[in-house]
């Protein structure tokens, strides 16, 4: 539909909304807002379809009905109500606009509007007015015809624009992307400061330049409008938020985001592997694992790191293919090999138990996760068999995964959901179709040098 009165229909529909909304800003505090001064994602869409394009289907756009927060949430709901939590909590990041419209609680969503579904979701970002701090969502939010940006040459007919440069600082995300527990303020969830702890914070990579272009890794331009009625830029930010949930995107069958995200994933670590390449039998064979954090500007892994699991698999063989070592590897169940360093974090409880429910979460038991552009280093060794015949040959694959299987065969059952395996990166680099080479040049050179640490570059 390219009704050219569409503009003005819309203006009117906004024009309305700042009324309601003039009258709600008067009585200041959150909950006293109402879901309809919000408008759907759609709406904006007529005018900004490539951003609706991107952020539909992302984790943003489901952070309300993402499942497997659904079910986290009901354990909380269960949890409230013996241990005097306060029931809005989870809901002010992952469904804001039913917390501040009051349709939250209850917890099971039955007051919920249409627009507070939408979870993360256009208006209320832009109708984000100041921020009161880092964590645990502290918004303010002037909800109405002004939508706020980062822009302030942005001239729209349909609604006013108003620009704070907090759109373009990582303090922004730094609202939602810290979590503080609500009663003893145990760090639950860090992004924000692992961020503003690292380099790329002195560098002024801020999250949108890795996650709002298509860089990845850092700033990459993208040319083009921002609105379809406004002017070609020099580059627009882009809406997908991709980071590494190739989990929940699927099932919900996001398949853009999912891919999306394993490409993340791929672009975060590095592997080198230190392994001689033969042995004398009985001798104790010593094999070094460098892991290094070279593409993401957080901890690897990041988020809800309670849940998230980082491990290595290291393989080696003799040269009739028999296994030497085997570490890091699932069994049928799921479940990684119990020698196996999985870096994620540990929450105790009060009695000191280990427990993945953050509302129960008194002290870290361990933290192992990598910093930003750090490293760690495993070190692995088996005895040289008798009969097992030279060259050696060792493979390392960094594996990323959501959840434990084990965690969500709890939630919903034993086979309801595979958690996927997403290999980050390996060692030597799985042979790819493009570009042979100087990459293949460089890996047959890597690979001559015996003892040296065996650096291949992606
Ligand atoms: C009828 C068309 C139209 C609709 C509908 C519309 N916008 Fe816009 N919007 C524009 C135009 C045009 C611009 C200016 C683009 C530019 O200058 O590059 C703009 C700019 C913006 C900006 C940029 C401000 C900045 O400082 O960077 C934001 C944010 C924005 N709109 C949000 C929204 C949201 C949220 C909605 C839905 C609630 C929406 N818009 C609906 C036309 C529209
Ligand atoms: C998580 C919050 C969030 C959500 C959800 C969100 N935006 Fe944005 N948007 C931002 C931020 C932050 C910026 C500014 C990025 C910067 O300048 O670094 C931005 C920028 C924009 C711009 C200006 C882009 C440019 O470079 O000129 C437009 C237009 C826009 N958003 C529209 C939308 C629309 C439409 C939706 C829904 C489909 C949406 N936004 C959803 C946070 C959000
Ligand atoms: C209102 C709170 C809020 C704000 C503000 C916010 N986020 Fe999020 N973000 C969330 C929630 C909640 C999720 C997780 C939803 C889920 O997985 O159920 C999320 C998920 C993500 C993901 C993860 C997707 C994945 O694949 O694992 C990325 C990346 C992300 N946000 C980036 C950003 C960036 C960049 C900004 C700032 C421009 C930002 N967010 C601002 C609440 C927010
Ligand atoms: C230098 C680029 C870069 C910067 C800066 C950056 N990220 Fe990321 N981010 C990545 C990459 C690469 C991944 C995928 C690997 C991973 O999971 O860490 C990722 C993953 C994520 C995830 C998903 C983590 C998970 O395992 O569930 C979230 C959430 C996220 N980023 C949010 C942010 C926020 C918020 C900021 C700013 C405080 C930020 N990122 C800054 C590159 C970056
Ligand atoms: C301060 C904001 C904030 C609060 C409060 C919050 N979350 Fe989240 N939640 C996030 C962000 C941001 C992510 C995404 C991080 C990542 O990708 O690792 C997330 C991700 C999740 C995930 C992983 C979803 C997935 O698809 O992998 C679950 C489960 C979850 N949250 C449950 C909860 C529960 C239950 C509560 C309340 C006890 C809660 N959250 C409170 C911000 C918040």
């Amino acid at each position: 539909m390219k009704s050219p009165r569409l503009p003005i229909i819309i203006s009117i529909i906004f024009f309305a909304e700042l009324i309601v909304s003039t009258v709600a800003a008067e009585s200041g505090s959150l909950g006293n807002f109402t879901s309809d001064q919000f408008s759907k994602s759609g709406i904006c869409s007529n005018c900004h379809g490539s951003s609706f394009g991107e952020w539909d289907g992302s984790m943003h756009s489901n952070a309300d009905s993402d499942f497997f927060y659904q079910a986290m949430l009901q354990e909380y709901s269960v949890a409230t109500e013996s241990q005097g939590l306060s029931p809005d909590f989870c809901s002010r990041c992952h469904t804001p606009i039913g917390v501040v419209s009051a349709e939250i609680p209850p917890l099971d969503g039955s007051h919920l509007s249409e627009v507070s579904k939408e979870g993360v979701q256009c208006d209320f970002c832009h109708s984000v007015a100041e921020s009161e701090g880092i964590g645990n969502a502290p918004f303010i939010l002037e909800p109405g015809d002004v939508k706020w940006g980062n822009r302030s040459d942005a001239e729209s007919a349909s609604h006013e624009t108003e620009a704070h440069e907090f759109y373009n600082e990582s303090a922004y995300c730094g609202m939602c992307h810290n979590i503080y527990h609500p009663v003893n303020n145990l760090t639950l969830g860090a992004t924000y400061t692992e961020w503003k702890e690292s380099p790329y914070a002195e560098e002024g990579v801020n999250c949108q330049a890795c996650h709002m272009t298509p860089g990845i890794v850092g700033f990459e331009e993208n040319p083009g409008k921002a609105a379809s009625t406004g002017p070609e830029r020099e580059h627009v930010y882009t809406h997908y938020f991709v980071g590494a949930n190739a989990f929940v995107t699927d099932i919900m069958g996001e398949s853009r985001h999912e891919k999306r995200a394993i490409e993340y994933l791929q672009h975060a670590a590095e592997l080198e592997v230190n392994a001689p390449d033969s042995a004398e039998p009985n001798e104790q064979v010593e094999v070094e694992v460098k892991i290094t954090n070279v593409g993401a500007g957080h901890k690897i892994p990041t988020g809800v790191t309670e849940d998230r699991e980082m491990w290595l698999e290291l393989i080696v063989e003799d040269s009739k293919g028999r296994e030497l070592h085997h570490s890091g590897a699932l069994d049928s169940a799921g479940k990684i090999d119990s020698e196996t360093t999985v870096y994620h974090t540990v929450f105790a409880d009060s009695e000191g138990k280990p427990t993945i429910k953050l509302w129960e979460a008194e002290i870290i038991l361990s933290d192992n996760r990598i910093g930003p552009r750090e490293f760690a280093v495993e070190k692995h060794s088996f005895i040289m068999p008798e009969n097992a015949s030279n060259h050696i040959s060792t493979k390392a694959v960094l594996h990323y995964r959501s959840a434990p299987q084990e965690h969500i065969d709890e939630l919903f059952g034993e086979g309801a959901y595979k958690v996927p395996v997403i290999d980050m990166a390996t060692c030597p680099e799985e042979e790819k179709t493009s570009t042979p080479g100087i990459g293949t040049i460089g890996t047959l050179i890597a690979l001559s040098l015996g003892g040296a640490f065996r650096r291949l570059k992606r």
